[in-house]
């Protein structure tokens, strides 16, 4: 546990005066209240959570803060991506105000990406912005969603359509909770792991290709040493472009395709974010070579790494009997990245050589949907 053995790897986001560190390590929940104190402008903080969540990493969270003399209270919400909607949003926003806050209180985020997307939100909104503070429990949270003040809430036309950049003071990955994780979940989050490789670090894929079976199997060393490789990156290219006018969008690799399979799957546990990004990411790379911009067959090299961890590569998991090319293409319309009906994606030159087109055409897309589609044809 963190008190006993303080060791724990820091991080800057660097954002001028709105800069937050990331800190990672094992049993880093039990030692919140120190950390939480250095950041906190006032005494009491609301934690918002799910039910889950609440059942495994709460207590160790208010026992910390009672020590620190932190005040608390918790709201516990449903768990699953429905959480993250309008109704939760008001649901979240009239209890922080009905209970009693002022300015100076902090919401902490305790979950994973659905509690972190929804939290941001409700921080960013109530009282016209409170101090927010992550304390990500899943692996995609930790390595991705928890980092970069991306907040945002689910609409019935599509997934984070409506939502806010607002920073976090601080994220506090806690590498121990990794542990009581579903493997099907630990695994989704894997697929941002990889995700990182493919963008610019073919080295940390070839890493991942050597270490990745071992970090989801729980070695502690390389989980952690993956964990702190992918902050460090997202770190880097939030520090650089905090509102994705550029660069940044490079961490959507495979998820315009993805967001698509989670419309049409409703979001459900058919298909988690993670599997859909690693689907995606397949695709992703497929399209790159339709289009001419990847020689070679790092689709299938991906693939093939993606599959030995146990994540889906197609659709073959899928109940895609009344799928159309059409429809997943008029989801990626609603796209919030779509103009003027030309869908932007990030392609890849080669895994770790990714790269930003603004104006794909519908029909390769159509095309590579097809191949997924009816994989025999
Ligand atoms: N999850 C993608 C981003 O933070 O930009």
């Amino acid at each position: 546990m963190e008190p006993n053995n303080p060791t724990f790897d820091r991080l800057t986001v660097d954002l001028g005066n709105r800069s937050y560190p990331i800190l990672i390590g094992q049993g880093l929940i039990a030692g919140a209240g120190r950390h939480l104190a250095a950041v906190l402008r006032g005494p009491n903080t609301v934690i918002v959570t799910d039910e889950h969540v609440a059942g495994v990493a709460l207590p160790a969270l208010e026992r910390s803060l009672d020590s620190a003399g932190i005040g608390h209270r918790a709201i516990v919400l449903p768990p699953g991506e429905a959480t993250k909607d309008f109704a939760h949003l008001e649901q979240v926003v009239g209890d922080l105000l009905a209970g009693g806050i002022d300015r100076k209180t902090a919401v902490i985020a305790l979950g994973g990406g659905v509690i972190g997307d929804l939290t941001g939100v409700v921080a960013a909104l109530t009282l016209r912005g409170l101090d927010f503070i992550q304390i990500p429990t899943t692996l995609l949270a930790q390595v991705d969603s928890s980092i970069g003040g991306k907040t945002a809430i689910n609409t019935a036309q599509g997934k984070n359509l409506v939502g806010a950049f607002y920073q976090p003071r601080l994220v506090l990955a806690d590498t121990g909770v990794l542990d009581s994780l579903p493997p099907r979940e630990l695994q989704a989050g894997y697929a941002e792991v990889v995700k990182y490789g493919c963008i610019d670090m073919p080295d940390f894929f070839d890493w991942l290709e050597a270490n990745g079976t071992d970090l989801l199997a729980g070695d502690p060393d390389k989980r952690r040493q993956a964990i702190l490789t992918c902050c460090r990156a997202k770190a880097r290219i939030v520090s650089a472009d905090e509102t994705e006018q550029g660069a940044r969008a490079l961490l959507n690799l495979g998820h315009t395709f993805g967001h698509a399979l989670e419309a049409e799957c409703g979001y459900g546990e058919a298909l988690l974010h993670g599997e859909a990004v690693a689907i995606g990411m397949v695709m992703a790379l497929r399209l790159s070579a339709r289009l001419g911009h990847a020689r070679g067959n790092d689709a299938a090299r991906l693939a093939a790494h993606l599959a030995e961890t146990g994540l889906p590569t197609d659709l073959s998991r899928l109940d895609v009997a009344n799928w159309t090319a059409d429809r997943l293409l008029s989801h990626m319309l609603k796209d919030k990245k779509t103009e003027d009906g030309r869908m932007t994606f990030i392609l890849c030159r080669a895994i770790g050589q990714s790269f930003i087109a603004k104006d794909v055409a519908p029909d390769p897309v159509a095309s590579v949907l097809g191949e997924f589609l009816s994989p025999a044809a």
